[in-house]
């Protein structure tokens, strides 16, 4: 893994948008894998600036993003695709149709994962994956004790990660208890992969990622196999590690 040093958030940011155009530019078609949470939203208002300055065009980027509640629809407020739509997609010259995000409101939600996956494999697979941690180390909807050959699939939110989401919802009740995720497989396919730490909180779960072990209790740790990730974290995301 190629570790890159960040001062802080902003850095972080920066550095990401940087490479992320610097592979959009590289490639013909681009197809991007996306996340949301907080960690890329600095790199979301990093690439708006920059398509805004003509400095880089989506026109031919295709997107793919890691996860979707089940429940809500995609203009629920918390939904991903509401997410997706309004910190990048809306202020960017990407064509919607080329944007693809599970639909956690399918009738039959085992199908729309086996459709997903398929258009995935389709588009050749992810030529850059955007990920971040969860504090377990799960990697999209990925919790500890996925299966590091999982494909596009339904999966039980941890307490744990409800509890890290239950900030953006009005009742504990309402934070969705399932998910569509794309799979440690599909994430292990991408050509490369840009994982963001940043903050205290995740200095715990990065020094397990860099000084662990290889498990499926702790899903970021396939990373390790992976032959082209780069791991762009602030100082204070890396003060734990050794
Ligand atoms: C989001 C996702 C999650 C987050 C992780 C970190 O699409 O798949 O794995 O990347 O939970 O979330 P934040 O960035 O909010 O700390």
């Amino acid at each position: 893994m190629n570790i890159i040093s960040a001062k802080d958030y902003q850095d972080i940011s920066l550095k990401a948008s940087e490479f992320v155009i610097q592979t959009i530019k590289e490639l013909d078609k681009p197809v991007l894998g996306l996340a949301t949470g907080s960690t890329p939203e600095g790199l979301y208002k990093c690439l708006i600036d920059r398509n805004n300055e003509k400095q880089v065009s989506f026109q031919e980027v295709t997107t793919f993003n890691l996860d979707e509640y089940v429940g809500l629809t995609a203009n629920h407020p918390n939904s991903y695709r509401y997410y997706m739509n309004e910190k990048l997609f809306q202020h960017i010259d990407i064509s919607i149709e080329n944007t693809h995000i599970p639909n956690g409101s399918a009738k039959d939600l085992e199908k729309e994962c086996v459709a997903y996956e398929e258009l995935i494999q389709q588009h050749n697979c992810i030529d850059l994956q955007i990920l971040g941690i969860g504090h377990n180390g799960h990697i999209g909807f990925n919790e500890p004790g996925t299966s590091f050959t999982t494909r596009t699939h339904l999966v039980e939110l941890a307490e744990t990660t409800r509890k890290a989401n239950a900030r953006f919802f009005n009742s504990w009740e309402e934070v969705p208890s399932q998910a569509i995720t794309t799979g440690i497989g599909t994430i292990m396919d991408s050509k490369q992969i840009l994982l963001l730490v940043s903050g205290e909180d995740k200095a715990e779960a990065l020094n397990r990622l860099l000084d662990g072990e290889i498990s499926e209790e702790f899903p970021a740790s396939v990373l390790k196999e992976h032959p082209n990730v780069t791991v762009i974290a602030d100082e204070a995301a890396l003060s734990k590690v050794q």
